[in-house]
């Protein structure tokens, strides 16, 4: 039988009330703190065909229960479940913009395969990511799931995340279904407050927030999830115009929309609806399929259609996306296919697993000054580790990892002395708390149970400080792991302060007057402003969260058995003023005189030496354990005809003592035109690894898409061209260091594919 027999088939024999329930979407008693609303009576309903889908369920006796009872339903339609599992299931990887900063999208691949092939050994048909938010304010404390500023770089990490999570084909046993979310512009909220809105032009959301939606789309996405936010003043969960018109005819994606976390409800505290049945009736007609926990389409619907205010039409469409969704799963020809794969047990946490994680460290580590050089380490004689994260299990895995287990997790301390042996005598302190206030310390805790992620000590703090400039005198090189607490960055941690707490400042300071050697690795969800640190350690790495191997993969790169290869995904902010921040922003006007003056963005009164677009740490930045030298960009032409390619080359040598890896990056530069471009566009990039004095041509290519720019003058318009003119080519270590040629592009007369991605699971 084939799909659409099988569908008719069953739509045919449901009534109004079961199609329905197929829409309902619930959570059973789990709680969070940001949404006060939990769903009660879920067995009860499941029996009786009022459910279709369940996510957070914390068992696989529980799973397995839920989906019994779903066979004791009239229709035996079983239950899809879902999970948010962001960067890892049970074995926890950095975090999703540290993922980012590894500029490899097969590394996010496989950490991704093996997220999916844990959570559906534990029954899960489908997961709430990848995230694909690009985000230029690190305000927002979501940056943390986010992959980054950029939208060439958020593209191929949300195609390979949905590579990774779906493998071979949802119908897998071992393969789960992706979940782009939240569309769209989540990621631009007014002054990086969590859950405002956006506020853009059509052509800004064509070109820097929906391209890792359509890259993942392309890549079979089976289902998208409706932001929080709203967009030029609509709710996405009413939007219309972008779920019914952009995503479904325009792109034409047949797969799932599912709303979030109450945002049905929430369209009458936006103020678009009055009542729930408003809500209900506005969301379905807008495109959301799924209503997550506000249960307002199981209480509305019925009514609304027997009233006549909602076609019978609009549920029967959402109902057989579902049910579409569940034959693509496979779960009609086997509802238990995931629930009883292996024992679960033997599919978590195992030795590979572990490995990919402890490698992931590595890459996604972003080394941003190495004076001396005083990294790596040497491993011998005595190390003074310092700092309220270096001894800890709780923060490591950071947002958003809901099975994590902190038991699982190697501490930095466990990690360094396994990793250097006995050689490495290692003194710790705390030093101090991450932060010292009692009640944002409480709200740091939210979501932990008896390990709490922020302790406040017994001492006070002058006399932890006075214990870790102790340790620190009698030491060969200082070790400071400090940061931000897990929940400081992530959902509803929107900070206006971006500095390190003022208790880790002082500590770092007494610990640069201590005398040694002084390494500090920031632990941190967004990016931080780190000029004060920079100026203070030898060494500073940011680390962001680095998940269930932190402390192996830390050591590993502390002691130089790895190199850190992550590059900045975000420019690093010099003053919350500036923000938002990114590099690559139109020019502006009058360019100023100085070392950045061709790609300038704007002025605010900053000191010297930096810009307003990240001219310290730019985006793309990060520093190996080797140099490289980069030769002569050059092109395969001077000039290129429509519908042509473009080669471009420039060799790489690794010019100091390791084998070490770099990322060459390739922008353009658009030619004058009628609408003012980026400075800057990330285009390409390539991670190269060398062994020392070994050289390498890289290569890329570019054809006309790469060029196309929006022009669409409303947001469903997917319309866009490539300028004909001076092209700018550079290629280089960042978005600051690099060296250009240019070249004559003649683009076709006609504005170039839309390249409509087909959206089939
Ligand atoms: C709210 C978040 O915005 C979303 O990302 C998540 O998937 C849902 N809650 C479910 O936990």
């Amino acid at each position: 039988m084939t799909e659409t027999e099988f569908l008719d088939d069953l739509l045919a024999r449901m009534t109004l009330a079961e199609k329905i329930g197929q829409l309902n979407l619930v959570t059973p008693g789990g709680d969070t703190a940001t949404g006060a609303v939990v769903n009660t009576g879920v067995a009860d309903k499941v029996r009786a065909g009022r459910i279709g889908s369940v996510f957070g369920v914390k068992s696989l006796a529980a799973v397995r229960g839920f989906q019994d009872l779903a066979l004791q339903s009239r229709l035996r339609i079983p239950l899809m479940f879902a999970e948010d599992v962001i960067h890892g299931h049970r074995t926890i990887f950095p975090l999703p913009i540290a993922l980012a900063a590894a500029f490899d999208p097969a590394l996010v691949r496989r950490t991704a395969r093996v997220a999916a092939d844990e959570a559906s050994a534990c029954g899960i048909d489908q997961v709430y990511a990848p995230m694909v938010d690009v985000c230029r304010d690190p305000r927002w404390g979501r940056i943390a799931e986010s992959p980054g500023e950029d939208p060439y770089l958020a593209s191929r990490y949300a195609a390979a995340m949905v590579e990774g999570l779906q493998g071979e084909g949802i119908d897998r046993p071992d393969s789960v279904m992706a979940c782009l979310k939240h569309f769209v512009a989540y990621g631009a909220p007014l002054g990086g407050r969590d859950y405002a809105g956006a506020d853009m032009s059509p052509a800004r959301l064509h070109d820097v927030y929906l391209p890792p939606f359509r890259a993942g789309l392309a890549a079979g996405a089976g289902s998208v999830m409706a932001g929080f936010n709203t967009l030029n003043g609509v709710p996405m969960h009413a939007h219309r115009r972008l779920l019914a018109g952009l995503l479904r005819e325009r792109l034409r994606f047949d797969g799932l929309v599912v709303a979030d976390y109450t945002g049905v409800a929430e369209l009458m505290a936006h103020r678009v609806a009055e009542t729930g049945a408003d809500a209900a009736r506005t969301a379905l007609e807008a495109g959301v399929d799924l209503d997550m926990v506000s249960e307002l389409f199981v209480a509305t619907l019925a009514a609304e259609v027997r009233a006549g205010r909602v076609a019978e039409a609009d549920v029967d469409g959402a109902c057989r996306r579902v049910l579409a969704a569940k034959w693509r799963l496979g779960l009609f020809a086997d509802p238990f296919r995931r629930i009883d794969r292996a024992p679960a047990g033997d599919r978590l946490l195992t030795r590979a697993n572990r490995r990919l994680a402890r490698k992931a460290v590595a890459e996604t580590c972003v080394l941003l000054k190495n004076a001396g050089p005083v990294l790596p380490l040497s491993g011998r004689g005595v190390l003074a580790l310092v700092g309220p994260l270096a001894d800890d299990r709780v923060n490591m895995s950071g947002t958003w990892a809901v099975n994590n287990r902190p038991a699982d997790v190697v501490p930095i301390r466990a990690g360094l002395a396994a990793v250097a042996g006995p050689g490495l005598a290692i003194r710790h302190a705390k030093g101090c708390n991450i932060v010292d206030d009692p009640v944002l310390a409480a709200r740091l805790n939210v979501h932990d149970g008896h390990e709490k992620s922020v302790t406040i000590d017994d001492r006070t703090p002058e006399r932890m400080i006075e214990e870790a400039v102790a340790v620190a005198r009698g030491a060969d090189v200082v070790v400071a792991v400090v940061g931000e607490a897990k929940e400081y960055s992530g959902e509803s941690s929107s900070r206006v302060d971006l500095r390190l707490p003022a208790g880790q400042r002082r500590l770092l300071e007494a610990l640069r007057a201590a005398g040694p050697p002084l390494v500090v690795v920031v632990m941190t969800g967004r990016p931080l402003i780190l000029h004060e640190e920079a100026a203070l350690a030898d060494a500073l790495m940011i680390a962001w969260f680095p998940g269930t191997e932190a402390g192996h993969g830390l050591a590993d790169v502390l002691i130089g058995e790895a190199e850190p290869s992550g590059r900045l995904p975000v420019s690093l902010p010099f003053h919350e003023g500036q923000i938002p921040v990114a590099y690559a922003e139109p020019p502006t006007g009058r360019p100023f005189r100085g070392r950045f003056e061709k790609f300038r963005t704007g002025y605010v009164d900053m000191p010297d030496g930096f810009s307003h677009d990240g001219g310290v740490h730019p985006f793309g930045f990060g520093l190996s354990y080797t140099r490289f030298a980069y030769g002569t960009v050059r092109t395969d032409r001077l000039s290129v005809s429509p519908g042509g390619r473009l080669r471009v080359e420039v060799p790489l040598r690794n010019v100091g003592s390791r084998t070490g890896s770099d990322v060459v990056q390739l922008y353009v530069q658009a030619p004058a035109g009628p609408v003012s471009r980026p400075v800057l566009e990330l285009k390409r990039f390539a991670k190269v690894t060398l062994r020392p004095e070994e050289e390498r041509l890289v290569v890329f290519e570019l054809t006309e898409d790469d060029l196309a720019a929006s022009t669409a003058e409303t947001i469903e318009d997917t319309g866009r061209r490539a300028q004909s003119g001076l092209w700018r080519i550079y290629v280089g270590p960042n978005a600051r260091a690099l060296d250009s040629v240019t070249v004559d592009w003649r683009t076709g007369p006609a504005p170039a594919l839309p390249a409509d991605a087909p959206g089939r699971s």
